[in-house]
């Protein structure tokens, strides 16, 4: 819905949405004593954990197939900021490729949405707010206007595929 709203075109909208499912694949890499840690993670562990951008970007490899290439784009650029504090090369505003901002966006809000180990699941209201508040440190300002204007029909596509197991079920 983002990629459609930003104007990209119905393929590349498609295109973003399947390569952005695999954008954490690189967690596979990362020991769960992290992953499933039901604290705040120490300076080092934060540290290993930035590492699941590059190594999805491994696993992902390099391929002719431009669905794997985006895969590969997204899985290294979903944590890098707009403001350029993210991870892991730090890169600035519109030198992070539109798609990786489109990912950035959807997976902070779903990850607010969702019970994790170390988190109860945050109330719509309380989630939007934090993406409107991150527009031009975060997030790309442009795209979280396009993102606000679409929170209904994004609530209404959530509530469509909600989370079926919490996390304890698979430690
Ligand atoms: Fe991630």
């Amino acid at each position: 819905m983002l990629a459609r709203a930003a104007g990209l075109d119905e393929t590349q909208a498609e295109k973003v949405l399947f390569a952005t499912a695999m954008h954490d694949v690189g967690k596979i890499g990362i020991r769960d004593g992290i992953l499933l840690k039901p604290g705040k993670l120490a300076p080092e562990e934060f540290e290993a954990m930035k590492a699941h951008t590059t190594i999805g970007a491994d696993i992902i490899g390099d391929h002719p197939s431009e669905l794997l290439t985006l895969a590969r784009q997204i899985a290294i650029g979903h944590h890098e900021r707009w403001d350029g504090s993210g991870y892991p090369n730090g890169e600035k505003g519109e030198d992070i490729p539109i798609e990786s901002r489109i990912a950035a966006i959807c997976d902070v809000f779903d990850a607010l949405l969702s019970e994790r180990p170390y988190k109860k699941a945050w109330p719509v209201d309380e989630a939007v707010d934090l993406i409107r508040e991150s527009a031009g440190r975060h997030f790309d300002p442009r795209l979280v206007e396009l993102f606000l204007e679409l929170v209904p029909e994004i609530l209404a596509l959530h509530e469509q595929y909600p989370d079926e197991e919490d996390f304890a079920d698979l430690g």
